[in-house]
């Protein structure tokens, strides 16, 4: 195994000690680099994914072009119910559409049952070339949707509004919801121990949909799932974080779930969640994403508040508090990880 030259991101995810806060950026292999955007000319979003060349080219663009402290495999959450059977297109500006979604038992027995080192061996086969690619200058950070923020999409057909179709689901049917996120939940626990294995550094699990649920709802149709995956993830030293976006409550809860990095949305305040949680796990965040609509003044003073807001220590990891946006520009991004590297070592005396 390749020696890591820049370990300061698994180092602040363990929370041990740092120089400086490390820095990488959920959706940084996306269509704001006109880099990328060049290579998604080429091929469509599915083919550059299933071309592990193209995954791997994609996602080492930010670590050339805007230096951030991690790598995170080009992919999509998507790519489990796409190999379990389910018809996945991608629409421009409407985003990942299932024109068939689930809604029946017989809906759901028409699902494969999914081995990933075969059925998504081609996320493997990019981990591993991303990762000689790599020759050791960041870690690289695997993932996979949470169970219930990918039953939103398998049952909705898509993004949504008001989620009422899922919605219906577990209030009519409990039994048929239960059933999917139990088979979700060991597709993906396989999944994503056999990315470690292909040479993932860390894991991120996304549960984008989480703060759409009531909080005993939370627990039941989220929280339970995520802790059985990541009890159930063979792993040897590898961090896992888990991303609750929108979860506001019963941060106490959460934070035992078993992750190593909660990763906060950009309406929490970084040093409250510290003070109840921060005994227990890092965290990452939480920079509002608009704010690299702003100035060089204004993203510069948000990241330092931010900074402030963790406080002095190891344990906090810099992210945005979502993904970048298409329409940001290159260069307010890399002033932003320019400004956390070079002012962020006061934090850490
Ligand atoms: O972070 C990274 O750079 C790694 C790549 C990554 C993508 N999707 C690439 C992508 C990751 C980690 C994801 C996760 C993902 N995908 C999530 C969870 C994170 C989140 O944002 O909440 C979700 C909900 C999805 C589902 C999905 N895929 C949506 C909603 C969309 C449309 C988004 C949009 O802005 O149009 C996608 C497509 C997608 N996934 C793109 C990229 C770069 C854009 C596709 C294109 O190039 O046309």
């Amino acid at each position: 195994m390749n020696k890591l030259k820049n370990d300061l991101f698994l180092r602040a995810c363990k929370k041990e000690k740092t120089e400086r806060t490390p820095i990488w950026v959920m959706r940084q292999a996306g269509r704001y680099l006109p880099e990328y955007r060049a290579v998604r000319k080429k091929a469509d979003f599915l083919t550059m994914c299933k071309t592990p060349e193209l995954a791997a080219e994609v996602t080492l663009q930010p670590i050339d072009l805007i230096g951030v402290d991690a790598a995170i495999i080009f992919s999509d959450i998507l790519v489990i119910p796409e190999a379990m059977g389910m018809h996945l297109e991608m629409h421009e500006g409407r985003g990942p559409v299932f024109p068939y979604p689930i809604r029946t038992q017989s809906d759901f027995n028409a699902l494969k049952e999914i081995d990933p080192t075969t059925d998504l061996k081609y996320v493997l086969e990019a981990v591993s070339l991303t990762k000689t690619e790599l020759n050791g200058r960041v870690p690289l950070i695997g993932f996979s949707g949470s169970p219930w923020t990918l039953l939103t999409y398998m049952v909705e057909g898509g993004g949504s509004k008001n989620f009422s179709n899922v919605k219906k689901m577990i209030y009519n049917n409990p039994e048929l919801a239960h059933n999917i996120l139990e088979k979700l939940s060991s597709a993906i626990s396989n999944y994503l121990s056999a990315k470690i294995e292909a040479g993932a550094n860390a894991i991120q699990i996304f549960d984008t949909w989480g703060g759409i649920l009531t909080q005993d709802d939370f627990q039941e149709f989220s929280l339970q799932y995520v802790q059985k995956i990541i009890s159930n993830i063979k792993r040897e030293n590898e961090p896992v974080i888990f991303f609750p976006k929108g979860v506001h409550s019963n941060l106490e809860k959460v934070a035992n779930c078993g992750a190593d990095v909660l990763g906060l949305d950009w309406t929490m305040d970084l040093g409250e969640v510290r003070k109840l949680v921060g005994d227990k796990v890092a965290l990452q965040g939480n920079l509002d994403p608009t704010t690299l609509y702003g100035s060089e003044d204004v993203i510069k003073e948000r990241a330092l508040k931010t900074m402030q807001s963790y406080g002095n220590g190891s344990g906090h990891i810099f992210n945005l508090g979502h993904g970048i946006l298409p329409d940001v520009e290159p260069e307010k991004l890399k002033t932003l990880v320019n400004f956390v590297k070079e002012n962020s070592s006061q934090f850490h005396s």
